[in-house]
């Protein structure tokens, strides 16, 4: 059992990861509650289906009383009436302040859920159980929730802590090729951004990582969460170090929003956003050609990715109107190292231009 604590104030938690914890939810529990609350488990139908029986067996075994509170799946339902949906349905299930909420799946449960603890009566506490990669090694750690609107992905939402947040890779062994896939490129980053020797786990034990080798499986979590831990810790409401996470996410965003949030899952666009962020570093003289060469190895060694052929000037406008809804310039992420990262604003138009135009040279 790995245990990682996030120091928020004025109430810290642990990040558990182990596989099979599954089983031991209920009495991890048992440890930081204390023992009487409801808890109101919200996930998806197929997380319910595969692991459900296993989480409620072991919520009751340790005396919890909770109930199954269902939400449609995919980053569609994550709007404010899902939140309203929810919520109309938990006094009525009995809740009250002393309601804890249960986010058990993927990123899109973990930010609906904890969007609605930090509503529902002013504020309840939210358990963190994430079951994809993405949730694993980043969604569920950090307290953001967020809806999207119309406008743009997670502009509503808040800052609420999770009480723990518990992890078991296990779980992991039903989700899709393709989104479990998705979901290592988010932790490959973590090692780009400052965990060299995670970033090495993936150039040397690549095949186990694809075949989602058990012990593996738990030191990638584990690193990530440590990243995201400190960086969290250090900067809780992003101010601006919290930025650097952001590596592969300004084009990636940009790519995900000209494909229509069709072609690509989010960790993929990320993907092609760190080989992006990769080459304006590289342009800009902030890399060596070697390391640049080992990341994009590293991200494509990963592959297949869904090919992007979009067009650089509609990518560009998409930076330039995405500028007007944060704080008026474009951050680039860029590598400088393995396991360094340095914050860029103002990289010159054509630099990004070039960037975008490797992308499709590479999806020929
Ligand atoms: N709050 C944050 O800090 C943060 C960070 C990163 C991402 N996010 C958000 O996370 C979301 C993406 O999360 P995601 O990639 O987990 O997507 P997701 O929650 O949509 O899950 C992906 C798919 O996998 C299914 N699924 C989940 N667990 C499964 C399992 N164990 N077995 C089989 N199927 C399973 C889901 O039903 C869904 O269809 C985005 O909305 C993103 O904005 C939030
Ligand atoms: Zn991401």
């Amino acid at each position: 059992m790995i245990r990682i604590t996030i120091p928020v104030q004025p109430r810290p938690y642990e990040a558990v990861i182990e596989h099979g914890l599954l089983r031991r939810v209920g009495e991890y529990l048992r440890e930081i509650l204390t023992g009487g609350e409801r808890l109101f488990v919200v996930t998806v139908p197929p997380v319910r289906q595969k692991w459900g029986k296993k989480l409620m067996a072991s919520l009751s075994a340790a005396g919890f009383p909770a109930k199954w509170v269902e939400m449609r799946e995919g980053e569609r339902a994550k709007k404010l009436a899902t939140v309203e949906e929810l919520a109309e349905k938990l006094p009525g299930l009995g809740a009250d302040r002393d309601a804890v909420i249960v986010a058990f799946g993927g990123g899109v449960v973990g930010d609906v859920a904890g969007l609605l603890a930090s509503l529902y009566m002013r504020g309840v506490d939210v358990v963190q159980i994430p079951t994809t990669v993405v949730a694993q090694v980043d969604a569920s750690i950090g307290g953001k929730t967020g809806v999207n609107l119309r406008a743009g992905k997670n502009l509503l939402g808040t800052f609420h802590q999770p009480r723990a947040v518990l992890i078991d890779p296990a779980v992991l062994g039903t989700l899709p090729e393709r989104e479990f896939r998705a979901g290592l490129y988010e932790a490959l980053k973590c090692g780009v951004i400052g965990k060299p020797e995670l970033f090495q786990q993936f150039e040397e034990n690549k095949n186990k990582i694809l075949k989602r080798d058990h012990a593996i499986l738990e030191s990638l979590i584990a690193e990530s969460v440590k990243l995201k831990a400190e960086i969290v810790a250090a900067d809780e409401h992003e101010s601006g170090l919290r930025r650097v996470l952001n590596l592969g996410h300004t084009i990636g965003h940009a790519l995900e929003a000209e494909t229509g949030y069709q072609r690509l899952l989010h960790g993929e666009a990320v993907a092609w956003g760190m080989i992006a962020a990769t080459n304006i570093a590289l342009s800009m003289g902030k890399i060596d050609s070697v390391t640049a060469g080992r990341i994009a190895d590293a991200v494509l060694g990963l592959g297949p990715l869904p090919r992007v052929h979009v067009r650089r000037a509609n990518i560009v406008r998409r930076l330039q109107a995405d500028k007007k809804t944060r704080d008026g310039v474009v951050h680039f992420v860029l590598p400088t190292a393995i396991g360094k990262v340095e914050v860029a604003r103002n990289v010159p138009e054509k630099v990004v231009g070039q960037a975008v135009d490797e992308l499709r040279r590479l999806s020929t």
